[in-house]
């Protein structure tokens, strides 16, 4: 097999590695080989290569890894959002709009919005994302809303638990039966991870785990809608049941959170997901990021764009709000914004050996044997990224290996 061709990208100011070996670097270089990163190190050491690309003094870090969005639907909620900016109060039955337009929706359209989604989040330097099915909420309609997500995501959730749709003939509890029964049959094939919005409104604890313990039969991994508009058990079933990560934590309290930080105590433990777009976009109080961090728990930052409750697919802007009204530091939104999400979805790992899938390539580091996804901002460090909010500092993109802005 002819080896694959190699790239140095040289007159790097500051790469942020998210490698505890080699931390943030300054003066940098690093060699992408094909779908993967092959060498980093510094300028003065780098090897030749057959391509070179100078990025003449910028910063380069790792693409952004969306761990949670909801992009497969149909339709518009802004006389939704300005009601809640008006002062009306963000409630779950939103969905049912959404999900009465995706409904109605070709398949043909659905993938149209799914593009443009995924395309605006390409440019603006996310090259991994994890998307939900949930606005189908029937059979046919969730199967097919995984099968159109699968064109564009990394990582595919089913999430037909969201709401008990508004026609739905029958409680919540026969619902639940179709969830963990035909649906689930009829999706398991186009996902991996398989998520409950368990909330006041939404599915209670008991309804919850057994949608959760029905996708961990299947051999998915577990996903939860948790702690999003109040104080519930969303958070304790995720840590109870091993799920990968509990998304939203808008309400902890001090044992919620010492749980998530004990929960990564001799092993995985569930990835703690803040949202602050949506926290902000439903007027709730930001997620207690830096109380997490301080507990020692394992925290991502995620947009959550969907159109309801954050519409929005900037990565960077969550990055800022997470620095300058969540108190984080610059280097811990970031790397909870990559190697974070990358961990919720269960891709920070080794790589594998030369010949694997590379599709499976570990994400949301830079180093030898990941996959070589990176953006080149137009600044010369992390920093301008809250220094600088709503700027779009994204320059340059390459997505496992390929050129992609
Ligand atoms: O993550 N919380 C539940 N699901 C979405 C909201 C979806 C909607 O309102 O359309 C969320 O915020």
């Amino acid at each position: 097999m002819a080896a694959a061709p190699t790239t140095l990208v040289t007159g790097i100011g500051e790469l942020t590695t998210n490698d505890d070996e080699r931390g943030r670097m300054r003066d940098a270089a690093l060699v992408l080989e094909g779908e993967r990163i092959a060498w980093v190190g510094a300028a003065a050491d780098a090897p030749d290569a057959d391509a070179r690309v100078d990025v003449e003094g910028r910063a380069v870090l790792p693409g952004w890894v969306d761990s949670h969005t909801h992009l497969v639907f149909a339709g518009d909620r802004t006389a939704e959002f300005e009601a809640r900016m008006a002062g009306a109060a963000y409630a779950a039955g939103g969905i049912a709009a959404t999900v009465e337009a995706t409904r109605a929706a070709s398949d043909e359209a659905l993938a149209a919005t799914i593009d443009r989604l995924a395309d605006e989040m390409l440019r603006g330097g996310t090259t991994a994302f994890e998307t939900k099915t949930g606005y189908g909420l029937t059979v046919e309609d969730e199967a097919r809303s995984a099968a159109l997500a699968g064109r564009r995501a990394d990582a595919v959730t089913y999430l037909g638990a969201h709401l008990v749709p508004p026609d739905w003939r029958g409680g919540a509890e026969t619902y639940v039966d179709l969830v963990v029964g035909d649906m689930l049959d009829a999706v398991a094939p186009h996902v991996e991870a398989i998520d409950v919005f368990c909330e006041r409104g939404a599915f209670d604890e008991p309804q919850s785990r057994r949608v959760l313990e029905a996708g961990r039969e299947r051999g998915l991994a577990l996903r939860v809608h948790g702690n999003q508009l109040g104080p519930g058990p969303g958070v304790r079933l995720a840590v109870e049941l091993g799920a990968a990560s509990v998304d939203h934590v808008a309400f902890l309290d001090d044992e919620e959170v010492a749980m998530l930080a004990d929960s990564w105590q001799g092993g995985t433990g569930t990835v703690a997901t803040v949202l602050p777009a949506c926290d902000l976009s439903t007027r709730m109080p930001l997620a207690p990021a830096r109380r997490l961090l301080d507990a020692g728990a394992v925290i991502a930052i995620a947009t959550n764009c969907n159109p309801g409750t954050s519409y929005t697919t900037s990565m960077a802007f969550c990055v800022a709000t997470a620095v300058l009204q969540m108190g984080l530091t610059i280097e811990e939104a970031v790397r909870a914004a990559t190697l974070g999400g990358a961990i919720a979805l269960g891709r920070d790992g080794e790589a594998p050996a030369d010949g694997a899938e590379p599709a499976r390539l570990p994400l949301g580091r830079i180093r030898p044997g990941a996959r070589a996804d990176l953006q080149v901002l137009e600044a010369p460090s992390i920093t301008h990224l809250a220094y600088r909010p709503g700027v779009p500092l994204t320059r340059g993109v390459w997505r496992a290996g390929e050129r992609m802005l």
